[in-house]
C-alpha cells in the first residue's frame, strides 16, 4: 500500500485537478497541503464542470474525506462561498467528507487588500498575483503573528491575536494613507462565522495517523507548480509557498515516508499566468492557437495564459529538484493540428550553451532556447484512451519526451474528461 502526491511541474494550470479526481477513484482521502483560493482546479465529469479553488478534488466523489492540511492559507468566507457553490452543482460538504487542520493560517481581508497595494504600487514590476492576499497571508504566519482556525474557538484569545496582527498592519496601513482596521469589527465579522468554519476542523495531524493504520489511502493534492515554488520557482515570480512535494509532508503533519509516488502532471506544452520569465513563450500565431485551442484562461482569475512550447529543460530540472518520480502528460490533444512541434533542448545565454535554468532572474529573461523539432500528427488524439491507438508521431514526441526529462510517462491525458485517460502504469500499485 502506497500514498501519492500530485504536484504541477511547470507553472500551475497542468491539469492536476483532472488527474487528482480521475485517480482519487483509488483514493480514500485526498489531501491539499499549500496554496489557498489562487488554485483553480477543474473537473469535468460526464460533461459536468467543477471548478475547486479551495476544497480538494476529491470532495465530489461519494465516500472520500477531503483535508485542507495545515499548510493551506483559508480565506474563511471564500471556503464557504465555495461550500454554497458546489452544494448548488449537487455535491454536500458535511464534516463527515471534509476537515481542515486546526492549525492552519486564516487569509483576512486585509491580507487581501494588501495584496492589491503592492501589486498596483509596483506596476509594470508586478508579479501578476491571483489578489487572493496568499502572499501577505504566508508572511503573518513566519511572522508569527496570523491568526489560525482554532483561534476562532475562544472570543477572548481572538481579541489578543488580532490585536497583535493588527499592530503590525495597521501601523503599515497609516504609512500608506489607508484606513486602519477595527479590532472589534473584524471580531465580530469572524466570531459570526466561527461555528461554520470550526464544525470542520480537526487535529489533522492525528486523524491522518488514525488512517495510516486504517491502512488508507492518501492522495496529496497539489496546487500551482514546482517553477512557482517560493524557494526552487522562478523567484520572484513566484507564489508564497513551497510547490514541491515535501511539503505534502510539513503542510498536512505528516512524516516524509507517508509520501510515497510522486506524479508530476506536465502539460504537452507551457502555459503562465502573471509575470515573470518564459523561455519558450511563443509571442505569435501559434502561442495564440495554443491557447485557444488549449482554452488557456485562468480559472480563478479568467486571466489569458501565455502559451509556448514544451521547455524539457525546465521539466527535467523540476523533476530533479522535486523527486517526481512520474508524470501525468496532459492535453497532448491541443497538438493535433500541428505541422511542426518543438520541445526545447537547450538554452544559449551570451553565446554560451547551458543545459538548466540559471538562477537569477535577469539570467532567466535572457536565455534563448534551442529547439528540437518535431513532425506533428495531425489526427485526432482527442478522446484516446488505449496508448496503442495513439498515431505514430505523437508517440514518437511523448517517447522523446519521457526519454530527455528523465521520468517514466505515468498517464497521458486526452480531453478534460475525467475518464479521457490513458493508463500506463497505476501510481498507487508500483
Ligand atoms: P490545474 O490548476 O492544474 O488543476 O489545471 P486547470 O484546471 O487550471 O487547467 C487545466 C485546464 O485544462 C482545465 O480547463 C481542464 O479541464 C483542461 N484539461 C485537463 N486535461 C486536459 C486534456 O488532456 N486535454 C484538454 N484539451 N484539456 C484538458
Ligand atoms: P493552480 O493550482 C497558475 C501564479 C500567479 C502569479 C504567482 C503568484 O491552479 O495550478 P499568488 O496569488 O499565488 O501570490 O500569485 O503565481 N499562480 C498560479 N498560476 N496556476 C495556479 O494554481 C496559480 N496560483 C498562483 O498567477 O504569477
Ligand atoms: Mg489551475
Amino acid at each position: 500500500m502506497r500514498n501519492v502526491v500530485v504536484v504541477g511541474s511547470q507553472w500551475g494550470d497542468e491539469g492536476k485537478g483532472k488527474i487528482v479526481d480521475w485517480l482519487s477513484s483509488e483514493a480514500d482521502i485526498v489531501v491539499r497541503f499549500q496554496g489557498g483560493h489562487n488554485a483553480g482546479h477543474t473537473l469535468v465529469i460526464d460533461k459536468k464542470v467543477f471548478k475547486l479553488r479551495l476544497l480538494p478534488s476529491g470532495i465530489v466523489r461519494k465516500g472520500k474525506i477531503s483535508i485542507l492540511g495545515n499548510g493551506v492559507v483559508i480565506d474563511p468566507w471564500a471556503l464557504l462561498d465555495e461550500i454554497e457553490e458546489i452544494k448548488k452543482q449537487g455535491i454536500n460538504v458535511t464534516p463527515e467528507n471534509f476537515m481542515i487542520s486546526e492549525t492552519a493560517s486564516l487569509i483576512l481581508p486585509f491580507h487581501q487588500e494588501m495584496d492589491e497595494i503592492r501589486e498596483d504600487a509596483a506596476g509594470k514590476e508586478k508579479i501578476g498575483t491571483t489578489r487572493r492576499g496568499i502572499g501577505p497571508c504566508y508572511e503573518d504566519k513566519v511572522g508569527r503573528r496570523s491568526i489560525r482556525v482554532m483561534d476562532l474557538r475562544s472570543e477572548s484569545n481572538l481579541d489578543v491575536r488580532l490585536e497583535n496582527v493588527l499592530l503590525h498592519h495597521n501601523a503599515i496601513r497609516k504609512g500608506l494613507k489607508k484606513k486602519v482596521y477595527k479590532k472589534n469589527d473584524l471580531k465580530k465579522k469572524l466570531m459570526k462565522i466561527a461555528p461554520e468554519i470550526l464544525k470542520f476542523a480537526k487535529p489533522v495531524w492525528l486523524k491522518l495517523d488514525d488512517f495510516k493504520k486504517e491502512r488508507k489511502k492518501i492522495l496529496f493534492e497539489g496546487a500551482q507548480g514546482i517553477l512557482l515554488d517560493v524557494d526552487h520557482g522562478t523567484y520572484p515570480y513566484v507564489t508564497s509557498s513551497n510547490t514541491v512535494p515535501a511539503m505534502a509532508a510539513t503542510g498536512s503533519g505528516s512524516g516524509p515516508d507517508k509520501i510515497g509516488y510522486i506524479l508530476g502532471i506536465t502539460k504537452a506544452y507551457t502555459t503562465r499566468v502573471g509575470s515573470g520569465p518564459f523561455p519558450t513563450e511563443l509571442k505569435n500565431k501559434i502561442g495564440e492557437n495554443l491557447g485557444k485551442r488549449g482554452k488557456e484562461f485562468g480559472t480563478v482569475t479568467a486571466r489569458k495564459r501565455r502559451c509556448g512550447w514544451f521547455d524539457g529543460v525546465l521539466v527535467r530540472q523540476t523533476i530533479k529538484i522535486s523527486g517526481i518520480n512520474g508524470i501525468a502528460l496532459t492535453k497532448l490533444d491541443v497538438l493535433d493540428e500541428l505541422d511542426e512541434i518543438k520541445m526545447c533542448i537547450e538554452y544559449e545565454l551570451n553565446g554560451k550553451k547551458i543545459n538548466y535554468l540559471p538562477a537569477a532572474s535577469e539570467d532567466q529573461f535572457n536565455i534563448k532556447p534551442i529547439y528540437k523539432s518535431f513532425p506533428g500528427w495531425k489526427t485526432k488524439t482527442k478522446g484516446i484512451r488505449n496508448i496503442a491507438d495513439l498515431p505514430e508521431n505523437a508517440k514518437k514526441y511523448i517517447y522523446s519526451l519521457e526519454d530527455f526529462i528523465g521520468a517514466k510517462i505515468s498517464s497521458i491525458s486526452t480531453s478534460p474528461e475525467r475518464e479521457d485517460t490513458i493508463l500506463v502504469e497505476d501510481p498507487f500499485k508500483i
